[in-house]
């Protein structure tokens, strides 16, 4: 039976490699997890992502899984894991898994059988082809495709000695799953399963939409598409298909919730694939309100809050009443939402990680948390390429000194920019020694050098705690039936420095606004609106009275509730 627990719930997203450190290896593991559960559940939280928590070379950080069944020793065992689910339930939070199916890890034993003997089953595993013989003698082996990686570069990878080439859409150490194959797809169920007769209460489907290729391969003619193959691989013929597979073979059978990161879905196919008839996916990501202040992460553009509302606000009009949604302000794959969308960080950091998590969570659709948000993290000050451990910023680094000759210290200031990096310092719990991350060991991704200010200890003693004002509004985000099911109205889009938007519900009417500028700004409520009538709920200035023309201060948010 589908209960739908998730259009009520919180989820708070843990990074394993950097929330908490048990036994002082430099790396975060599950005994340090469990040991903060009580913090994320205060928090308001009631389900927790787990980033890959699998075995994994970590190519990518867990996102380049070799076993889809084990615990990686790094982080523990499989009875660390049992013991985190106990703990889990025991406070009333459930437990989503992240599922990278797009692709293994080149360490997976399937592939390394498949490398191995040209006859094996695990060959058609994944994507394998001839090369094409080209130049006027024909004596240049070039790939079988012009597709293009998401981390830059090709996306086939010679297999050494042959004249053969594998498929990755993303890192060379990720070769592509061939989906077509029946036995991959019953592997897959076979794992889903596994998981959830462990008690798992759903997954985060990685780049789920790149599941299904356009066959045959063919090249990309478009001339001047950044990245090439994208119309062969995103959204691709058998997508609906393979989420239904999933849902009728496996999830149905659970009252399961999914979430699919996607990348950059067309509007049709997101709509289906969260629709409540399709049978797919429960909700998806929608990340296009992030591209307000970049483009293609690393360049940077001036922010347009136009660009943020449409992208905040335009996936709760156009799903609302046909499927779910999810609301999202950072990630592991972002940079800190508070050193961003030009904000004055070093004078505003309270003010607009408030503002930012009241006006992003107040819409429709279950909020997602990303750890360290709650306290209001910001970017880290790296100062070399060396600092970053993210294979992106390397790969992305050399193209601009290679391909596209910009020099190094420009490149390395764009990256540092929009790094998934920032994301994955290590959570700032105190301000002893690596921010109580462990108890000394050199943590596997450098401390961000503000710890002693910005940590959580310090954030809940102190008057403006970003963590105190999170718990109330995700208090009223969980409890509140307009805030969970309201219809959202979007008032003055082309603003330029007010956001504001209702929701409605049986009758209630509840109204956000607020000031997204480092300058007090006027904000007029909405006509509609009867004055006497409104009650503020929340604010994280001292506001307590609503007037028709309002000033409101740098990044002031309010939440009124029409009674
Ligand atoms: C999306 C994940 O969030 C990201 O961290 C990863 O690098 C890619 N998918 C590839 O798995």
């Amino acid at each position: 039976m589908k209960t739908n627990w998730y259009k009520e719930a919180v989820v708070y997203q843990v990074y394993p490699f950097s929330f908490m450190d048990s036994d002082n290896d430099g790396m975060g593991d599950i005994p340090g997890i469990i040991s903060k559960l009580d913090y994320i559940k205060d928090l308001g939280a009631t389900a927790i992502w787990f980033s890959p928590l699998y075995v994994s070379p970590c190519r990518d950080y867990g996102y380049d899984v070799a076993d889809y069944k084990a615990i990686d020793p790094k982080f523990g065992t499989m009875e660390d894991f049992d013991r985190l689910m106990e703990e889990c339930r025991k406070r009333g939070l459930r437990v989503i898994m992240d599922m990278v199916l797009n692709h293994t890890s080149d360490q997976h034993p399937w592939f390394r059988e498949a490398l191995k003997d040209k006859n094996s089953p695990y060959r058609d595993y994944y994507i394998i082809r001839k090369g094409r013989w080209a130049g006027r003698k024909k004596n240049k082996l070039i790939p079988p495709t012009n597709w293009t990686s998401s981390f830059t570069g090709s996306a086939w990878q010679r297999i050494d000695g042959t004249d053969e080439f594998y498929l990755h859409l993303f890192a060379p150490e990720q070769p592509d799953l061939n989906w077509e194959n029946p036995a991959v797809r019953d592997e897959i169920i076979d794992i889903l399963k596994f998981w959830l007769d462990k008690g798992v209460s759903g997954f985060r489907f990685d780049v789920f939409n790149m599941y299904s290729k356009v066959y045959p391969l063919r090249d990309d003619r478009s001339p001047v598409r950044f990245q090439k193959g994208t119309p062969y691989y995103v959204d691709g013929p058998r997508m609906h298909e393979f989420l239904k597979e999933m849902n009728d073979r496996a999830l149905s059978l659970y009252d399961s919730y999914t979430v699919g990161e996607s990348y950059i879905p067309d509007p049709e196919h997101a709509s289906r694939y969260i629709s409540e008839e399709s049978g797919e996916l429960d909700t998806i990501f929608d990340f296009e309100h992030l591209n307000a202040d970049n483009n293609l992460k690393f360049m940077p553009k001036p922010f347009d809050l136009r660009v943020f509302k449409k992208g905040l606000i335009e996936p709760q009009l156009r799903h609302h009443g046909r499927g779910w949604n999810t609301l999202v302000l950072e990630n592991h794959d972002n940079p800190r939402s508070v050193s961003r969308f030009g904000i004055n960080t070093k004078k505003y950091r309270y003010e607009a990680a408030t503002f930012l998590a009241l006006v992003t969570f107040m819409g429709w659709g279950t909020p997602f948390i990303y750890q360290g948000e709650e306290i209001g993290m910001t970017n880290s000050d790296f100062r070399s390429m060396s600092q970053l451990k993210d294979p992106v910023s390397h790969f992305v680094y050399d193209m601009m000194t290679g391909q596209l000759h910009i020099p190094g210290k420009a490149a390395f200031a764009m990256i540092r920019r929009g790094a998934r990096d920032h994301a994955r310092t290590p959570m700032q719990w105190d301000g002893s020694v690596n921010a109580g991350f462990n108890t000394g060991a050199e943590p596997w991704q450098c401390i961000n050098s503000n710890y002693r200010d910005i940590n959580a200890e310090k954030d809940l003693a102190s008057e403006k705690s970003v963590y105190r004002f999170y718990q109330k509004l995700l208090e009223i985000k969980k409890t509140d039936k307009t805030a969970i099911y309201g219809e959202t109205i979007e008032y003055d889009p082309d603003n330029r420095k007010i956001i504001m938007y209702s929701r409605t519900y049986e009758g209630r009417r509840l109204l956000i606004a607020g000031n997204f500028s480092g300058k007090k700004t006027e904000c007029i409520i909405p006509d509609d609106f009867a004055l006497t009538e409104l009650n503020i709920k929340l604010t994280n200035y001292d506001r307590n009275r609503v007037e028709r023309v309002m000033e409101l201060e740098p990044y002031e948010a309010i939440l009124f509730e029409e009674m």
